[in-house]
């Protein structure tokens, strides 16, 4: 995958004239992206210096990542919208893992909420001692599969599929951004009593945001009026989201994402597909 796009630290501003080549690029078995990502860098986020504060979203790619970036930065605005509109979700709630991360990282103040594809082995030691807290949120590999191929069909950093069946064997082999989707899942339950973990699936919070929200909010030691916490889910609906270009990377440039090709917002729903351990 050779696609040449103009980006610079922050992908999501295309500003700056540097091109680059985005190609996946294999590291300590995990593909980081080209441009995008430094193996050295990703490889520094283990010394991070953790504060208690400090909350990590973590998900496989197209499992609702902004999703989070939204419901999070409501919770802690208390679920008024207006506290900042100027900022994409992604710049609120930014990835550790992209270019240039540690230094704004350091400079944030508290609280700092993040959010990362990267698998666990990657993640700062000091969340094994139970700094910060982390939010794992799983969706059904099937509808992953599908909206990551739709995603990769307009997304300049990523390869346009040949066809469903091509992506599918990608998907299934690894070969892809955040690689196999089992193995992420797996290795990071499997260490969740290392951490201050919460397990949340794609599909709960489908089926009753204000549950989950509640629960997030418990697991984060937030204590939200119920007209607070209204807000917050008012706020994170699809619809609601959908129609929000803060929320919705409507505003992210066309040399980035092809607004013609795609849409992040595209369906959000799930088909019939469990992925609770319970
Ligand atoms: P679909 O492509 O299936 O519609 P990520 O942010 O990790 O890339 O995930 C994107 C997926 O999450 C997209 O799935 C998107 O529609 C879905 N999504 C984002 N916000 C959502 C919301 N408020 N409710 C339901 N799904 C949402």
């Amino acid at each position: 995958m050779t696609t040449s796009i103009r980006t610079k630290t922050d992908p999501l501003d295309s500003t700056d004239p540097q091109v680059l080549d985005y190609m996946l690029v294999p590291h300590r078995n995990f593909n980081l992206i080209n441009g995008v990502h430094s193996p050295d860098e990703v490889d520094q986020i283990q010394n991070w210096d953790i504060r208690d504060s400090d909350i990590f979203a973590v998900t496989y790619p197209k499992s609702g990542t902004i999703w989070m970036q939204q419901i999070l930065t409501l919770i802690e605005a208390k679920g008024d919208v207006t506290s900042n509109t100027e900022h994409l979700n992604a710049q609120r709630v930014p990835w550790i893992e992209l270019i240039g991360s540690e230094k704004e990282f350091n400079a944030t103040p508290s609280p700092r909420l993040r959010v990362t594809h990267l698998q666990y082995k990657f993640m700062p030691l000091a969340i094994r001692q139970k700094r910060g807290k982390v939010i794992y949120v799983a969706r059904n590999p099937k509808d992953v599969l599908v909206s990551y191929y739709h995603f990769h069909k307009y997304a300049a950093m990523l390869e346009t599929p040949k066809d469903f069946n091509d992506f599918f064997k990608k998907f299934m082999e690894g070969k892809v951004f955040g690689n196999c989707w089992f193995e992420h899942i797996k290795t990071w339950y499997a260490n969740r009593d290392n951490m201050n973990f919460l397990y949340i699936t794609y599909e709960e919070m489908i089926k009753d945001l204000h549950s989950m929200v509640e629960r997030m909010c418990r697991f984060l030691g937030k204590d939200l009026t119920e007209e607070q916490m209204a807000s917050v889910v008012e706020h994170s609906t699809f619809r609601t989201m959908k129609q929000n270009p803060q929320a919705n990377y409507k505003t992210v440039p066309d040399s980035l994402l092809d607004h013609n090709k795609g849409t992040f917002m595209r369906k959000g729903q799930f088909c019939h597909f469990s992925t609770s351990y319970s």
